[in-house]
């Protein structure tokens, strides 16, 4: 995710540098549980973090400080508020946080095999995830039975970021199928 900075990290986040230590001080405080790695001969060619989780408040203060140290949360929240006016609540229950592959490891089926391994691990219980309008992930989500159940907009995050807003999207639990007899 640090090969090629996201969307919202270059829009909303007061430096990529500050992003890469505020990421990892946010992984290690709301706990890598569920963090999976896909691993090619030994090259890490992507991974996915969810959790039951929601991320606190509390962890956003404390990896912003790590990231731009005792004014970054305050940093964070001049030059990241419009990214506010989109936040949707997410449902309880598991969340997939992040799903990335290295941009040269892309379309090669990695992506599809960490979200299909996410999904396994999840088992019975629905499954959601939250992103921008536009991304084009939404394809590979709907193709493993997610759809939107939220969206927001607002002109000031699509000025900053070209994307009308955000979606919420959900895979609800596998319908159980028999009963005994
Ligand atoms: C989304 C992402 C993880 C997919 O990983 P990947 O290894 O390229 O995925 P796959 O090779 O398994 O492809 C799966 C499907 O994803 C869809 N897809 C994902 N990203 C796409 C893109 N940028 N452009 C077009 N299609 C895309 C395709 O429909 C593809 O289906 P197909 O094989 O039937 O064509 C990867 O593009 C990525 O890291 N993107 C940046 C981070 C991101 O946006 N993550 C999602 C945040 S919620």
């Amino acid at each position: 995710m640090f090969a090629e900075p996201g969307v919202e990290q270059l829009a909303f986040m007061p430096s990529i540098a500050g992003a890469r230590r505020f990421s990892r001080a946010m992984w290690s405080h709301a706990g890598l549980g569920e963090f999976v790695v896909a691993d090619d001969d030994g090259e890490v060619v992507g991974f996915a973090w969810w959790s039951e989780n929601g991320i606190s408040l509390r962890d956003g203060v404390r990896a912003a400080v790590a990231g731009w140290g005792p004014p970054g949360p305050i940093r964070l929240a001049v030059k990241g508020w419009p990214r506010q006016l989109v936040e949707i609540p997410m449902p309880a229950g598991p969340k997939l946080f992040e799903l990335q592959v290295h941009p040269l490891r892309r379309g090669n089926g990695v992506g599809t095999t960490l979200l299909r391994h996410v999904i396994n691990m999840v088992g019975r219980g629905p499954l959601s995830l939250t992103t921008r309008t536009d991304n084009p992930a939404r394809r590979l989500y709907e193709g493993h039975g997610f759809s939107v159940t939220a969206e927001k907009l607002h002109r000031a995050y699509e000025r900053r970021t070209g994307s009308r807003g955000r979606i919420v999207m959900i895979r609800p639990a596998p319908e159980t199928t028999g009963s005994s007899p």
